[in-house]
């Protein structure tokens, strides 16, 4: 039986979604300008439940900006070139408790949804890119002058790859996550 996994179709987006990856070690090359504002842009044209579009979005270039951000990031291993601070803007939705998992849900599928297109912009300007969820928001929306109605999420990091390409690996696909009609359990056979 084929894989489901495995479609046959020819995509070259489909393509390019197979081979990104995550990058976390950073060279200390530049990013052109024009790249950094692509991946935003890809971001911002992210659906949007409801059509709120309630992100905002921050480029970060600056040298000290870094270093100032990644100083309030676990989550991150070396110093990107950029970074693309993904937040939400509560004002614009104040029928929503902020943080409240019962009413807020949409509002993290914008996020994951802009995260996506920066990613993949990213991979094919060559460009390597990790979200980071795993730092301080409050310290990082300081850092990047947010008003406190707006909080940051996720900080893509963006650079190019200090290592070979070699070490990266393609990703596999666990067999029995994509069904067809309804959910069919495993089978030994
Ligand atoms: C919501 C979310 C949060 C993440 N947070 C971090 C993080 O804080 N630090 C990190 O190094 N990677 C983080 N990642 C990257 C994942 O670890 C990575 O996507 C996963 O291991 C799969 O690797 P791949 O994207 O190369 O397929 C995050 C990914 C997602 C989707």
């Amino acid at each position: 039986m084929s894989d489901p996994a495995v479609a046959s179709a020819s995509s070259p987006l489909l393509e390019a979604i197979r081979g990104r990856r995550v990058e976390r070690w950073f060279s200390d090359e530049r990013l052109a300008e024009a790249d950094v504002m692509a991946i935003a842009e890809a971001a911002a044209r992210a659906p949007s439940g409801s059509g709120f579009r309630p992100n905002i979005f921050v480029a970060v270039t600056e040298r000290d900006q870094i270093r100032n951000l990644f100083a309030m990031s676990p989550g991150m291993f070396s110093h990107p070139a950029a970074m693309l601070a993904i937040c939400i803007d509560w004002t614009v939705l104040p029928y929503l408790r902020p943080d409240d998992p019962s009413t807020t849900h949409p509002t993290w599928f914008d996020i994951g949804a802009a995260f996506e297109n920066a990613l993949l912009v990213a991979d094919e300007a060559g460009i390597g890119a990790c979200p980071v969820t795993s730092f301080h928001r409050a310290g990082a929306g300081a850092i990047l002058g947010l008003p406190e109605t707006t909080v940051p999420y996720v900080l893509v990091t963006l650079g190019h790859s200090a290592q070979p390409q070699e070490y990266r690996m393609p990703k596999r696909l666990r067999r029995g996550r994509i069904h067809r009609d309804r959910y069919q359990e495993a089978s030994d056979g």
